[in-house]
């Protein structure tokens, strides 16, 4: 009876995460979503503490644990600037991974407590189910501690191309499977921690040969790597809300990875496989002297306040400066003014997904004002000014006409097609991808160099005056 109650209890929570899924996948019910995410979670605990009876000691203990892990991961919570998201979320994976392979080691070494035989009688489908866990969870633990270095700027994000990489990566996954028939077969813990270290290279190998360019894919697919991990966890544990819940975070973020490489153009295998795109600076190093247009803030109002239709084009840049609320006292000026005022979203700007549309979510910009980039790129040309707010790699032409390009094939907000392009930054440097942008030096373009809150609130000022 009580075990049925539980797994109905499960199920509940696991219909509540997918709702919360569902409503993420849109600004206007996000929220929601997340509340029910929160919902579902809480049932998801307190139906575990419910019903797994420990002792007293092991109670104080689980509470102790969730009171130390609950205030450390508010405290971030808190603290953390969005810009700096996609490592804090790859420092989480790591930790899914980590506790993926201390569950695995307990269950080899106490069996008893998980329900899965004794020491050297474990059951088979419960040691293949751990011998995955483990596995998956190394690789994730430190494939997302390098994502962490390389997305924190504590490693370089140039791809380490080893020689015989592939190789390499292909004789470990072999000795693995052998290592995990032999863990199965005879239950050797010496097997168990080969696996382990195995992976652990296997994790570093597969994440270091990827560039910059591409570090949200791989992001992503730790996040999907670890939901995986927690799946294991799930079988191992006999847990049904961690099995259910780690399904849906494994193939989510497949999917994303899935989306995301659609969205760059890129080959989802080669990008797993390494070794693309990097950081191969060409910051004006053609020798050819170029002439950059520079105007100010009254220049760029001037130019605004005569135009039929203005998309802007927000980046990295614009959160940085956090500059969406002058950005949206701006377009309302301008729209006051009868201008027709879009707003045009990369699906890479920024340095996580879905960055660009939180922010001006924050600042309250209409939905119906906010296009993806399929859905606008038409537009540009019929456009009089194109306001590139902090924005680099997403705009650079490269992408689209120069096949050495390493960001060669990722699609591009054709902001050159706009009569006229203003371009907010604080220099002629590059942006993530290290890639000089050509535009800047093109005729069509005007250089409005600073910060960008601070130029887009004097561009304000200018409209009022
Ligand atoms: P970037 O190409 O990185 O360019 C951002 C630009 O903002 C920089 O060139 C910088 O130029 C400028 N900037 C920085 N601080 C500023 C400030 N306070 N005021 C004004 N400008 C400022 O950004 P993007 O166009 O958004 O492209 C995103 C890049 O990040 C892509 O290469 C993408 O692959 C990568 N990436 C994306 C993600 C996701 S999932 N979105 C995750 C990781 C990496 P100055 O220094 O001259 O000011």
């Amino acid at each position: 009876m009580s075990a049925n109650l539980a797994s109905f209890l499960y199920l509940v929570s696991g219909v509540l995460f997918i709702m919360a899924l569902r409503g993420l996948s849109h600004p206007t019910t996000s929220r929601q979503g997340n509340f029910y995410g929160m919902v579902g979670m809480g049932i998801a605990i307190l139906t575990t503490l419910a019903f797994a009876t420990p002792s007293v000691g092991g109670f104080l203990l689980i509470v102790l644990g969730l009171a130390i892990g609950g205030s450390v991961g508010a405290v971030i919570a808190r603290r953390i600037q969005m810009t700096k998201m996609p490592q804090l979320v790859a420092a989480f994976h790591s930790l899914v991974g980590l506790a993926a392979v201390m569950v695995a080691a307990a269950a080899l070494y106490s069996p008893e407590s998980f329900n899965i035989g004794t020491v050297g009688a474990i059951h088979g489908q419960a040691l293949v189910e751990m011998s995955l866990g483990v596995a998956i969870g190394a690789v994730t633990f430190t494939g997302s501690i390098i994502a962490f270095l390389k997305l924190d700027g504590r490693m370089s994000g140039k791809p380490i191309l080893l020689p015989m990489r592939h190789l390499v990566n292909a004789g470990i996954g072999v000795a693995l499977v052998i290592l995990i028939a032999m863990l199965v077969m005879g239950q050797s813990p010496t097997a168990f921690w080969l696996i382990v270290i195995l992976s652990l290279a296997l994790g570093v190998l597969i994440i270091i040969p990827i560039g910059g360019a591409d570090m949200p894919v791989v992001v992503s697919m730790l996040n999907s790597y670890s939901g995986w991990a927690a799946a294991g966890i799930g079988f191992t544990l006999g847990n049904l809300a961690l099995i259910i819940t780690g399904a849906l975070v494994g193939s989510s973020g497949a999917i994303l990875s899935y989306i995301m490489c659609k969205g760059m153009n890129r080959s989802f295998i080669s990008v797993i496989l390494g070794g693309f795109g990097g950081e191969t600076a060409a910051v004006a190093d053609d020798g050819i002297e170029r002439t950059v247009k520079q105007g100010s803030a009254d220049d760029a109002a001037y130019l605004m306040q005569n135009a039929q239709k203005v998309i802007i084009v927000p980046g990295y840049g614009m959160a940085v400066a956090q500059a969406q609320h002058a950005l949206r006292e701006m377009a309302d000026k301008l729209k006051e003014a009868g201008v027709e005022v879009k707003y045009a979203i990369h699906p890479v700007a920024g340095r996580m997904p879905g960055h660009m549309n939180v922010l001006l979510a924050e600042a309250q910009v209409p939905y119906d004002e906010v296009f993806e980039l399929e859905d606008i790129n038409s537009e540009f040309s019929q456009a009089d000014v194109a306001y590139v707010i902090g924005a680099n790699d997403v705009t650079n032409p490269a992408a689209r006409d120069d096949k050495s390009s390493p960001i060669y094939g990722m699609p591009i907000l054709d902001v050159d097609k706009a009569r006229t392009c203003l371009f907010v930054k604080r220099s002629l440097g590059s942006g993530y991808a290290g890639i000089d942008n050509t535009l800047f030096y093109k005729d069509g373009t005007m250089m409005l160099l600073g910060d960008a809150k601070k130029m887009t609130e004097d561009i304000v000022k200018a409209l009022e005056s």
